[in-house]
């Protein structure tokens, strides 16, 4: 049961899911809106060239259902991020979120991404482009900063240059990049996290939102930035265990229904799925979402190497999902 008369009032603070590349595609984002009504969900990044030549129609393929949801978008050119977010606004996205924070040797190759931290005008003359394109807020996810120019003083005037350019919300991934010699996933676990920057930069930009992202996994860190920060970004432990983004929604929105009964979230996801087969998706392209459902569970290990398995199999159809999860029950009985 919820104790709403005893629970923090959070529910003005933003909680969000984290974009991630090969992940949070729309049926993902589909299981997250379920779990997390209220929630911010993001696309993964869309290249802005790619909307410019066509080449992106499935990545910006979503539901009203998923909204409100950000387009994120990666680039560095202006003109062509500006009819990207104009795309994205007649697409009926509700922000549009640019990249200054993915470490990739392909992004930095591209010179946008985290490499853009030492560019500050530059993102500056994006950020206005875009603004002045369209009227859903276009907002900025950055890092501490890059390799050895990443001094707190850097970052402020990163954030003050931009924010006159008219980004209002900055989502900051709490460590900083290193652009040689780290993988992308190195680089989200190696340079050490440090969230007293970003709350320094709330004090010293008040009016800004400023959300703190990176290694937020459980609730009670979650509590004690929500002091401070206007929202929070949560990325692997979000897709890794979505219970887990359940019991966030449960702290910052204890007023709104949602994932209260796991069961209702899986009966609503199976009915999305058989649409969803009926329309031709595959099935492992739904389940392979659902992996961390049941972790810690009795029976999760072989419902996972079921699923596995078993849905990427031509003929998988719902009756797979059901016989993965009937493993849970067995060892429930
Ligand atoms: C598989 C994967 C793909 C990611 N792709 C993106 C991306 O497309 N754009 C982006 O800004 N960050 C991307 N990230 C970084 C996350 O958005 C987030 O900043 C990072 O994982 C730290 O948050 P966490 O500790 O809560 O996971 C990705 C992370 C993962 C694990």
């Amino acid at each position: 049961m919820k104790d709403i008369a005893n629970s923090q009032q959070f529910d003005d603070k933003l909680l969000c899911v984290a974009p991630m590349m090969a992940w949070t595609d729309r049926h993902c984002r589909t299981l997250h809106r379920l779990i997390a009504p209220h929630a911010w969900l993001y696309t993964e990044m869309v290249v802005a060239d790619a909307i410019r030549f066509g080449q992106a129609s499935r990545l910006l393929d979503h539901g009203d259902h998923e909204q409100p949801l950000a387009l994120q978008l990666g680039g560095s050119d202006p003109q062509t991020l500006s009819e990207a977010a104009q795309v994205a606004e007649t697409n009926g996205f509700n922000a549009v979120n640019l990249n200054v924070g993915c470490p990739s040797d392909r992004v930095r190759k591209g010179s946008f991404g985290a490499c853009l931290m030492l560019q500050p005008d530059l993102v500056a003359e994006c950020i206005k482009t875009m603004c002045d394109a369209v009227s859903i807020p276009v907002t900025v996810k950055c890092r501490l900063g890059v390799d050895d120019q990443a001094s707190y003083q850097k970052l402020a005037e990163f954030v003050g240059r931009v924010s006159e350019a008219g980004a209002q919300l900055f989502i900051v991934h709490a460590r900083k990049a290193i652009l040689t010699g780290l993988s992308p996933a190195q680089n989200r676990e190696i340079p050490p996290l440090d969230y007293e920057q970003v709350r320094q930069l709330k004090t010293d930009f008040p009016a800004l939102s400023i959300l703190l992202n990176g290694g937020l996994n459980d609730a009670d860190t979650v509590k004690d930035v929500l002091e401070w920060a206007d929202g929070v970004m949560i990325g692997r432990a979000a897709y890794r265990h979505p219970p887990f983004l359940g019991e966030l929604h449960d702290v910052l929105y204890p007023k709104i229904d949602c994932c209260d009964n796991f069961q209702s979230v899986l009966n609503r996801y199976t009915v999305y799925m058989e649409r969803e087969l009926h329309r031709g998706t595959r099935l492992h392209d739904m389940t392979r979402h659902l992996l961390g459902l049941f972790r810690g569970l009795p029976g999760s290990r072989h419902y996972r190497r079921y699923l596995s398995e078993q849905a990427r199999r031509g003929d998988a159809g719902i009756d797979t999902f059901h016989r993965a999860c009937a493993e849970i029950e067995l060892k429930a009985a």
